[in-house]
């Protein structure tokens, strides 16, 4: 059955989550109190880039299933269904998450409820926040206890957002369980046509649905810090982690995704989610189990140290002077996101310690302007080369897993490659008097 939903928050989670829903069939009405990114999205043009998003919004802004809006009464007068799509960043100075948007949807939301209502939270939280949150909506309610909140936390990744929003490998719903009502049936309703494609749907409580977020994305943080630290075990003995990871890989119970060795995790959230649970996890005390990603943590950032460090080498024990051509910028291949990029991070510390320092990637060229406007940005990767005393893949963009020697023999000064991702053929360089590096090989 087709639902009048509202989204909050038009970010990578809210404006994927809006289209889809519509997209799904369901009335959407997208709502952000950022009146650009608003204009943008009515215009049919994604704020931040996504593949495959643009023409699912267009399609739906076009067939009029899609608006959007800045209004919190218009939401709330047009849907019965609400989702918290808005972020929940590293507080500064702190661990802890910060939930000043959550918050604020729910004390602007609540109070213009006057009708039974559902609201999903899907922005990932610390475990406690929903029935924190549940007790502040039904109390700020006109209709009280007739509106219901439910968790469903997104697992959708960057780069692939409408595919994991259309296509999830599961949904998840938390519910309150001291008070039954119809969130679950609504929940169904939304996904129907998930739900009959078989996808798994897990329903359980509140706290545990928080929970499930928070320990995916720990687990897959401690899974890449595993492969670095199996990384810097290689190197000091003279191996292969590359040949490793898939030799362990082949284990099913291993599994060879996520594994691969190379600068790290960023983005905006493995690194900030591990941190937020270790918070609220001394919180309500069991720090003790989390110890383990204070290592995870620090095993990851030393590979933005240990980058450095080899590219230092390579060039002879100094970077002063010499000129260093980093292909890639964003935290991923696939998205313009530079939230805490290892890639831009590697970068910066390379032109503190006295390197010119040129950066291309294919489409995060504004986002890094923004934050590091002092590095040099070039329009190709063949011009950020020029001169080059060493390459540096950071973010293994196709077009950079493409590359040859050929393209760039002839412009840099020295033919010198480090592959922070593995992601190159050593082969292919070596064959061509380049010197490689990878991490961990
Ligand atoms: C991550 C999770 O994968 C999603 O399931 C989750 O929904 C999302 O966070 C979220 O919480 O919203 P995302 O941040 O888009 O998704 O990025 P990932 O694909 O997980 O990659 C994270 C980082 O790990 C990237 O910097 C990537 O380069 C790095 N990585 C990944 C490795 O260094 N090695 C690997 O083998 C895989």
């Amino acid at each position: 059955m087709s639902r009048r939903i509202a989204v909050f928050g038009t970010g990578y989670l809210g404006a994927t989550h809006a289209a889809c829903m519509a997209e799904l069939g369901h009335d959407v009405l997208g709502v952000d109190v950022d009146a650009a990114k608003l204009a943008k999205l009515e215009a049919g043009e994604v704020p931040f880039y996504e593949p495959g998003l643009e023409e699912v919004l267009k399609r739906n802004l076009a067939n009029g299933r899609l608006r959007f809006t800045s209004s919190y009464e218009a939401a709330a007068d047009f849907a019965d269904v609400h989702f918290i799509g808005v972020g929940t960043p590293q507080r500064k100075g702190e661990f802890a998450a910060d939930l000043t948007y959550v918050d604020s949807v729910i004390e602007t939301l609540a109070p213009l409820l006057t009708q039974p209502a559902v609201i999903f939270g899907k922005s990932t939280v610390p475990v406690g926040t929903a029935h924190r949150l549940g007790e502040r909506a039904r109390m700020l309610a006109p209709a009280g206890d007739a509106v219901e909140l439910a968790w469903n936390p997104e697992f959708l990744r960057e780069g692939y957002a409408v595919k994991d929003t259309l296509h999830p490998d599961r949904l998840v719903l938390g519910i309150d369980r001291a008070r039954p009502g119809n969130a679950e049936a609504v929940a169904r309703d939304v996904y129907e046509d998930l739900l009959g494609e078989g996808i798994p749907f897990i329903v359980t409580d509140l706290a545990t649905s928080e929970l499930v977020k928070t320990a995916a994305n720990a687990f897959l943080a401690t899974k890449i810090s595993y492969i670095n630290a199996m990384a810097e075990v290689c190197e000091a003995a003279g191996a292969d982690v590359s040949v490793l990871a898939d030799a362990i890989g082949h284990d099913a119970r291993i599994g060879r995704r996520f594994l691969n060795a190379g600068i790290g995790f960023g983005g905006g959230c493995l690194p900030k989610d591990i941190r937020a649970f270790m918070a609220r996890a001394g919180e309500i005390g069991a720090d003790e189990a989390l110890t383990f990603l204070r290592e995870v943590d620090n095993i990851n950032m030393r590979r933005r140290t240990r980058m450095v460090e080899l590219v230092r080498d390579i060039v002879g024990g100094s970077l002063l002077g010499t000129r260093v051509a980093v292909l890639g910028a964003a935290f991923k291949p696939d998205s313009d996101d530079v939230r805490d990029s290892p890639a831009l991070n590697i970068a910066g510390q390379i032109q503190l310690q006295g390197a010119s320092v040129s950066v291309y990637d294919p489409k995060a060229m504004e986002n890094s302007r923004k934050i590091f406007p002092t590095l040099e940005y070039s329009t190709s990767a063949k011009e950020a080369c020029q001169g080059a005393d060493v390459t540096l893949v950071l973010t293994e963009w196709e077009e950079f897993r493409a590359l040859i020697p050929e393209d760039l023999d002839s412009v840099v000064r020295n033919r010198r490659i480090v592959d922070g991702r593995n992601c190159l053929n050593p082969g292919t360089w070596e064959n061509s008097n380049w010197t490689y590096r990878g991490l961990g090989r």
